[in-house]
Parts: structure tokens; sequence; C-alpha cells
């Protein structure tokens, strides 16, 4: 994957990050997913007054994407525009994501443009050794 078009995959995450309902974290969030069909779905974190029932924008669009009929992704931007430095997904998160793309899917997360980070679904998720029990669809 070019890094112009994982630069242009952040650009629609930062987009996303917009739509946050974050009111107690103030922290928006914004993530877009690559699908294979080249189209684009996005998330963004969704919190609530009961905290531990908050979404993250990255099972928001994740969810969101298999709602709409998709089951594997090419690549994923994650924005994290009110950080001074690259916030990755988080644990569960990085679960879930691995449920539906390959260790090789390329990953980049940022705060802005010039502070990025590339890596990939493996090199977030190592040693996931559960990975054959998941399903083939
Ligand atoms: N959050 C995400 O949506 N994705 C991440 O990768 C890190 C954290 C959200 C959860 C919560 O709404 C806020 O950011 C602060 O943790």
């Amino acid at each position: 994957m070019e890094k112009s078009q994982m630069m242009e995959l952040f650009e629609k995450a930062k987009v996303a990050s917009k739509n946050s309902y974050s009111p107690y974290s103030k922290f928006p969030v914004g993530a877009a997913l690559l699908m294979e069909d080249g189209s684009v779905v996005t998330g963004a974190n969704i919190e609530n007054r009961s905290f531990g029932l908050s979404n993250c924008a990255e099972r928001s669009a994740v969810f969101t994407a298999l709602s709409a009929g998709y089951r594997t992704f090419k690549a994923l931007a994650i924005a994290t525009p009110k950080a001074d430095y690259p916030v990755g997904p988080c644990g569960a998160c990085r679960q879930v994501l691995t449920e539906f793309a390959p260790a090789g899917t390329p990953v980049c997360f940022g705060a802005s443009e010039d502070n990025m980070v590339f890596t990939t679904l493996g090199e977030l998720y190592p040693y996931d050794s559960l990975h054959e029990l998941g399903s083939d669809t």
C-alpha cells in the first residue's frame, strides 16, 4: 500500500473524528477502513455517561462495515487530532480488528500528518494464537 493512499485514508479518519461524541474525555477519535472494493467506512468514538459503555472509533468503524455486509478490510487509519503524540488502538480494538483482517494489513495512526506511526495489525497484535479459531468468512 502506497504511503499516499494511507495518508488519504488518514484524512478521512480526521473528518470522521468530527462526529465523535466524547463530552466526558473530550478526546475525539476517528477511524477509516479501506474495504476490498475501494470504498471507505468510517467511525468515531461514542461515549456514554456510564463510562464503561463507551465505544472506540475503531470498533464503531468495524461494526458499521460488518453491518453493511463487509467481512474484511485492507487498511486502517486512526486520527486523534487532540493528542500531541500518535495514539494506537486499545487492546479490545486490536482483538476485534484482527478478527476481520490478516496480520499484514497496514495501519497508520497519528495526531496530525507530521506525527504518524505506520505499522501493521500483526505488529499491534502479535502472537495471535487464537487466530486459527477465527471464522473463514
Ligand atoms: N479511544 C478511541 O476511540 N480509540 C483509541 O484508539 C483510543 C481511545 C477513545 C475512547 C474514549 O472515548 C476516548 O478515546 C478516551 O479514551
